[in-house]
């Protein structure tokens, strides 16, 4: 609301105009049709934003993307809240649905960061790190050797993959490592990253003809045989 200024106690707002006689101006009809419509549009424009903001966007298979089931995702994010604590950092690699359900449960935590090598994933602001897997030490160095938990789901089904992601957790993991990925890999899993399947199978909204397992290397609190 600014002050008239002609100062003749009157007041002018962004739309209307007050004064303290009768003599009160009206928009017209039209003008407040127009005025009503803009405000609808803008009220569907944002709420648009806000899901695309926080929805997936649809399974890229060229980019071997299948997103887990709801119920994984948030079981994933738990065990990596329970892992890092209060004003821990976590790191989602290639795992995009498990970033966006640590960020709907908000935990108290330092850092909440998503290496992702699909770029629509860069609405997700300065948590968005572009991350090549061929390119594994292309990192901030602020992650270096700062990481409490690693959940990483790399793209590939391969050792060259595996040997790739390996150097990029080394790089910033702390320790610990969640790495979800296909039972064929186990035995490179183990020797390369030392992570042994823990008993929890992740699920895919679309159903995967491979087995998937979830490695760890640490007793996992919330991630049990299923
Ligand atoms: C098997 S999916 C894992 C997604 C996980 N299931 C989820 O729901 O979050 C593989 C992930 O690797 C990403 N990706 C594809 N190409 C990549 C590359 N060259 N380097 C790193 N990540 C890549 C995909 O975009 C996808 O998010």
């Amino acid at each position: 609301m600014f002050p008239d200024p002609a100062g003749r106690g009157k007041s002018v707002s962004n739309f209307c105009i007050m004064e303290d006689d009768d003599d009160v101006p009206q928009l017209s009809a039209a003008t407040l049709a127009a005025l009503q419509q803009f405000y609808t549009e803008k009220q569907v424009q944002e709420s648009q934003d806000i899901e695309d903001a926080t929805s997936m966007p649809s399974e890229d298979w060229q980019l071997s993307q299948f997103w887990y089931e709801d119920d994984t995702s948030e079981k994933l994010a738990k065990e990596a809240i329970a892992v890092a604590g209060e004003h821990g950092k976590i790191v989602c690699l290639s795992s995009p649905s498990v970033y966006k359900k640590l960020k709907e449960l908000n935990p108290v935590v330092d850092s909440i960061t998503l290496l992702e090598y699909d770029k629509r994933f860069a609405k997700y602001g300065q948590d968005f790190i572009f991350y090549d897997y061929n390119e594994p030490c292309r990192l901030p160095s602020n992650l270096q050797g700062q990481v409490d938990i690693v959940v990483a789901d790399p793209p590939f089904l391969t050792d060259v993959c595996l040997e790739k992601v390996k150097q990029s957790i080394e790089f910033m993991a702390k320790d610990k490592i969640i790495l979800c990925t296909g039972a064929i890999m186990e035995d490179s899993a183990k020797s390369l990253l030392g992570v042994t399947p823990c008993g929890f199978l992740p699920k895919h909204s679309n159903k995967l003809s491979n087995t998937f397992f979830c490695y760890t290397n640490f007793k996992p609190s919330l991630l049990l045989n299923d």
